[in-house]
């Protein structure tokens, strides 16, 4: 019962399986839902990660947890990245990036694969960066997540996060991103997408989510240098930033 209840508590491999199944069952409205719930924001956002994570460097980018693969598209955009591979566990997620890719003409450029977060299947130092967007949460394994992305980035290369961040007080805009985001957005989930469930789900995992000065302990934890954060979205979203200096 309480799994039925409360899937935002879900821990481990029950969580992974939790998740996967919401994101196969929500992939086709996906993109149509972070354009309608963000105003169409998310592409800037995901511009600016994209450019953080990419800024004087050169080579292959790796998007992990891409789902439809719209930062790895971003990261392509950026001056020096040579090719972006983007990695989900949901094989409905990974077909949808690879059409979008092939639309786009950027299938040379471009490769979505199958596979999990917590054990990339990359050797040590293959890319520049590695990214996420709006996927720390989902993952069952938040430090496992991070060191990750750090072990496949290459000496002087970056870690990037962007993410929903808790707010640290109470004041006028936090109150009315609570009541968007708990209450407005499983509704209009549930009109596009017809799953009341996941957009539940979604705000309450903010709620359990670290805030910005915890994630940056744990990107510490990891082994990161020159940890950083940049709130955007009037302070609800943060993008998370480290080096790996060897
Ligand atoms: C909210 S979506 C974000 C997708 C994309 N990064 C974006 O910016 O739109 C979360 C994604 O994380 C993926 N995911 C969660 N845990 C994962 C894991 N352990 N390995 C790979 N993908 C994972 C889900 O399948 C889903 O596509």
């Amino acid at each position: 019962m309480t799994q039925k209840h409360e899937p935002h508590s879900l821990k481990g491999d029950e969580k992974a399986r939790y998740v996967a199944g919401m994101f196969a069952r929500i992939s086709g409205r996906y993109d149509l839902l972070n354009t309608v719930m963000t105003g169409g924001m998310h592409h800037h956002w995901r511009k600016l990660t994209a450019q953080l994570a990419t800024k004087g460097l050169e080579g292959n980018a790796l998007d992990i947890a891409t789902g439809t693969g719209d930062l790895a598209f971003a990261l392509l955009k950026q001056k020096g990245v040579l090719s972006t591979v983007g990695v989900d566990f949901v094989a409905e997620m990974v077909s949808i990036a690879t059409i979008k890719a092939k639309q786009r003409h950027l299938s040379r450029e471009t490769l979505f694969l199958q596979g999990d977060a917590l054990q990339l299947p990359f050797k040590d130092d293959s890319f520049i960066c590695a990214t996420s967007a709006f996927s720390m949460r989902n993952v069952s394994d938040i430090p496992k997540a991070v060191s990750e992305m750090r072990r496949v980035v290459q000496p002087n290369g970056r870690v990037v996060v962007l993410e929903i961040t808790p707010f640290k007080k109470g004041g006028v805009f936090p109150r009315l991103f609570r009541f968007y985001f708990h209450k407005l957005v499983p509704i209009i989930g549930r009109l596009l997408t017809g799953d009341a469930e996941a957009y539940t789900y979604l705000p309450r995992s903010v709620d359990l989510f670290p805030n910005a000065d915890l994630f940056a302990s744990i990107m510490k934890e990891a082994g990161l240098k020159n940890v950083q954060h940049r709130k955007v979205g009037f302070g609800a979203l943060a993008i998370h930033i480290g080096e790996k200096l060897v």
